[in-house]
């Protein structure tokens, strides 16, 4: 039986911040953010949106009714939870009308959550094909005004419905996860932007990923010429060339190529919006699946990669259909129609974030046009709201 995605969304918020502004504003060569980092646009997620509205929203779009009364599983992925004990799943479980015989879980492992959410979700549809597992990899990635993170901050959330017989691609198998105790990025309790050892954390990203490739061909005879694309985990896309590269070397043959272009390929849509933690492998992938040369029943290799360290390769093959499967159109368009705001706009905006802030407050919805809005907090509750 083949299991995998059958339908795939995307959310982010509707406000960008160009990255030549930035660049200007912080008195650095623009080429640097364009280039060295490979960033142009960030996206800057209001204080009324969260996991929960953005997640909500890209699976709300691509969800008919009928789908909704077929889910039996909704896993989020999420290293920016808006409590330590319930799963904001069932706040999106809530806001997308779902019925009560649904389970509902949150997964964390920094970046890679989403890809054990898969991985899970692939496992409960073995044992019972009738599972219909909705994955919601959603984040904000916050590290601080002026720091050499920033540029690569963003936010927003894919949507996934895994399920048995999937129309845009099958998960395969092997898959290899590695993980290493390591302190390149993380954020410990109360603490809103991340701690993270820039330079350390790319090191340790493309040793993983070599460690891990070399290992799925240690168990598979899989050689470069079996995939059509490789697709990763981008926390800025200049991440991916650097992994890409230190698999390939000075390698000229026709595959390496190809897959070079095939990358810049999954990197168009991470460009403008900035690192979305678990959701950025799977953005890559779906800009991939827009703007790639891609086949049906070709092997795309993923890598996903969380701090902390965890990461795993695997392997995924596309469906015939595959290309009709999604909504292009709605995902370019809700990015092409985003709103660009003034650095100091942002930075207002970065600091009026809710926190750990336990009073009651009433926020300002004016701005905000989304379907699925945060109202405020109420006695310590988070209130949410559907136009
Ligand atoms: P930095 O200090 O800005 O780095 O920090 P830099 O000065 O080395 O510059 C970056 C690149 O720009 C360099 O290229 C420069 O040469 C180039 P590289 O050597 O890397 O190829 N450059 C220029 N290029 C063109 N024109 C110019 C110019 N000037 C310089 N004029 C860093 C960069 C990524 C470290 C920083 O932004 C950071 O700390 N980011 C956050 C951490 C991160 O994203 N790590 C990635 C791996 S860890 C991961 O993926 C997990 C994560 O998603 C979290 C999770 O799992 O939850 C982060």
């Amino acid at each position: 039986m083949k299991i995998g995605i059958d339908k795939i969304g995307f959310n982010t918020s509707s406000y960008y911040l160009d990255l030549t502004d930035l660049a200007n504003a912080r008195g650095v060569d623009p080429n640097k953010y364009l280039i060295g980092i490979g960033q142009e646009k960030q996206a800057v997620v209001l204080p009324t949106q969260d996991i929960v509205t953005m997640g909500t929203m890209a699976a709300d779009q691509m969800l008919t009714d009928a789908d909704r009364q077929t889910i039996t599983t909704v896993i989020v992925a999420t290293e920016s939870g808006i409590d330590n004990s319930k799963a904001s799943a069932i706040y999106v479980k809530t806001l997308l009308g779902l019925g009560d015989f649904v389970r509902t879980i949150e997964f964390k492992e920094a970046c890679y959550a989403g890809t054990a959410a898969i991985q899970a979700a692939k496992g409960l549809v073995s044992a019972n094909p009738e599972e219909h597992v909705l994955v919601i990899a959603a984040d904000i990635a916050r590290y601080g005004l002026n720091t050499p993170g920033e540029v690569t901050q963003g936010g927003g959330a894919v949507a996934m419905l895994v399920t048995a017989n999937p129309r845009i691609l099958s998960i395969e198998g092997p898959s290899v996860p590695i993980t290493r105790d390591v302190m390149d990025f993380w954020r410990p309790l109360g603490k809103t932007e991340a701690i993270v050892d820039g330079k350390y954390s790319t090191n340790v990203y493309i040793e993983m990923f070599l460690e891990a490739f070399k290992r799925y061909q240690e168990l598979t005879d899989d050689d470069l010429t079996d995939f059509t694309a490789l697709a990763f985990h981008l926390p800025f896309t200049k991440m991916g060339k650097k992994a890409l590269e230190a698999l390939l070397g000075d390698e000229d043959s026709l595959i390496a190529e190809k897959l070079r272009a095939q990358l810049t390929a999954s990197q168009i849509l991470n460009r403008k919006v900035g690192n979305l933690y678990t959701g950025s492998l799977y953005l890559s992938l779906i800009s991939l699946l827009i703007n790639g040369e891609l086949a049906a029943g070709e092997k795309i290799g993923l890598f996903s990669y969380g701090s902390g360290a965890e990461g795993e390769f695997y392997t995924v093959t596309l469906q015939a259909g595959f290309e009709t499967a999604f909504d292009k159109d709605l995902i370019e368009s809700n990015l092409e129609t985003r709103t660009k705001i003034s650095v100091a706009e942002y930075e207002a905006i970065f600091n009026s974030q809710l926190g750990m802030n336990s009073e009651d407050i009433e926020l300002n919805l004016d701005n905000d046009i989304s379907k699925f809005r945060l109202t405020g907090i109420q006695n310590q509750k988070r209130i949410y709201t559907k136009k």
